[in-house]
């Protein structure tokens, strides 16, 4: 005899089942794509050994849905600590004594097989808070949907012969001279932030009222074709646009470009996973750090946006007043929204995807580049550390930026009009751009 199905409001255990799948044939193809040994080696300092991430991921999930949710006994006690983030820094991830590449395979598919059981029997919101809105499973098909992002990097830096390869081109982009260069967003209160997205993290929590006075925000993300014009004017030899500690990054690493950028002659070329190729003037800039951005922006007379400018530019609907989910309203990102789900291995042309763009006409919040923010990474007033404080809280304060948005390497499950991603400042490993802002004059 077989069991009734478990209810399932809101469809939530179907999407956490199919976001785990879809997470994992992701995880499969950047794990499964290049040699054991490419496997176990450390392609930069900055990342770990693509075997670490696959073996953290499944040791992340059995934490918490095997043990947390379920209750059940460790599988292998002894490599908790090996795939703890917070115990072994990026750097020294390639000594430890890691699972090999088949010992790890092996052990993220034990854990998912016994995860799939826990999902079809587990009460959809009984359980506490880690279950309400089957948040738990919604939470590690996140987290492992963002080490797909962080396995990508680590192949963006792995030198070599090309491993990856898209499947189709993005979309072209329409003719950007008809769009205005920015949009007016009114001063006034909008609500940051979501009380009720159900797998929504800690750090976006809880829905509170935020005052913006008006400013003009950039319709599109500041283009390559852009960018050299900084190059062009000098902008790297000119401590005048630049924060201090961002003139010092210039200085010290002699940086000129974009990082993966390279001149030859008097046309600029870049490496993008493995392959060499002319920047294309059109598409959004990428691999730039905060203070890169910072000294573009003030080159150009204007500002990096506020995390609060960025939210209401993307969210707020200024016919019913409410924050929308996403900048398009409330429906689910499609591929005619945005570029993300690594299904172009590149960002699409400034001014593509009409049909993602915000009420007032902002193009390309969601997917393309993560945009640096002005802002700081701080807690929403009323924030509470769920369910451990090494997501986010530890990682408040000023050390960190806010990036917004979302990049072609997220997924859909993993991106929304809330979500707050930060690093620090002088990354440009990340997939990383902006768009400038300015005051609006009061009237
Ligand atoms: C949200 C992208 C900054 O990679 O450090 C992965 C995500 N947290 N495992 C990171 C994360 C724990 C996090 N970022
Ligand atoms: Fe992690």
């Amino acid at each position: 005899m077989t069991a009734a199905p478990m209810p399932d409001p809101g469809g939530l255990r179907e999407r956490a089942a199919s976001a785990l799948i879809g997470a994992r044939e992701r995880t499969r193809l950047l794990t499964g794509c290049v040699d054991e040994r490419e496997l176990t080696a450390q392609h930069s300092p900055l990342m770990s050994p693509l075997v670490w991430d696959l073996g953290h991921i499944g040791n992340q999930e059995e934490q918490w849905l095997l043990r947390a949710v379920a209750g059940q006994e460790p599988l292998r006690p002894a490599i908790d600590s090996v795939y703890d983030a917070f115990e072994h820094p990026r750097a020294e991830r390639p000594s430890l004594p890691l699972l090999t590449p088949k010992e790890a395979r092996a052990y993220v598919a034990d854990v998912r097989s016994r995860v799939l059981d826990v999902l079809d029997t587990a009460p959809a919101d009984g359980g506490g808070p880690l279950m309400e809105s089957s948040f738990a499973f919604g939470m590690i098909a996140q987290h492992e949907q963002q080490h797909d992002e962080t396995m990508l990097i680590t192949h963006q830096l792995r030198r070599g012969p090309a491993a990856l390869t898209a499947p189709e081109p993005p979309p072209a982009a329409p003719d950007t001279a008809l769009l205005p260069a920015e949009v007016l967003v009114e001063g006034g209160p909008f609500t940051m932030g979501t009380s009720t997205e159900p797998w929504a993290l800690d750090n976006e929590r809880p829905a509170h009222p935020c005052f913006v006075p008006s400013f003009f925000i950039d319709t599109l993300p500041v283009s390559n074709g852009a960018y050299l014009r900084f190059i062009q004017d000098g902008g790297y030899e000119d401590p005048r646009w630049w924060h201090p500690e961002g003139w010092e990054q210039v200085r010290r690493h002699s940086l000129a470009a974009p990082l993966f950028w390279r001149r030859e002659g008097s046309t600029w070329t870049r490496r993008r996973f493995g392959v060499e190729e002319p920047v294309p003037e059109a598409e959004p800039v990428l691999h730039v750090s905060w203070y890169e951005a910072e000294a573009y922006a003030a080159w150009a007379g204007r500002r990096l946006p506020t995390e609060a400018e960025w939210e209401k530019a993307a969210r707020h609907d200024p016919v019913s007043g409410r924050s929308l989910r996403y900048p398009w309203g409330d429906e689910d990102p499609t591929p005619e929204h945005a570029n993300l789900g690594q299904r172009h291995l590149r960002p699409a042309p400034v001014g593509a995807y009409a049909r993602g763009a915000s009420r007032r006409g902002v193009r390309q919040l969601i997917g393309d580049v993560w945009e640096w923010t002005a802002s700081d990474f701080l807690p929403y007033p009323g924030f509470r550390a769920f369910p451990y404080r090494e997501y986010s809280e530890v990682f408040f304060g000023p050390g960190h930026k806010v990036l917004r948005g979302g990049s072609f390497a997220v997924d859909p499950v993993a991106c929304r009009g809330t979500f707050r991603n930060w690093d620090l400042p002088v990354r440009r490993q990340i997939f990383s751009g902006f768009r400038t802002a300015r005051d609006a004059e009061p009237a």
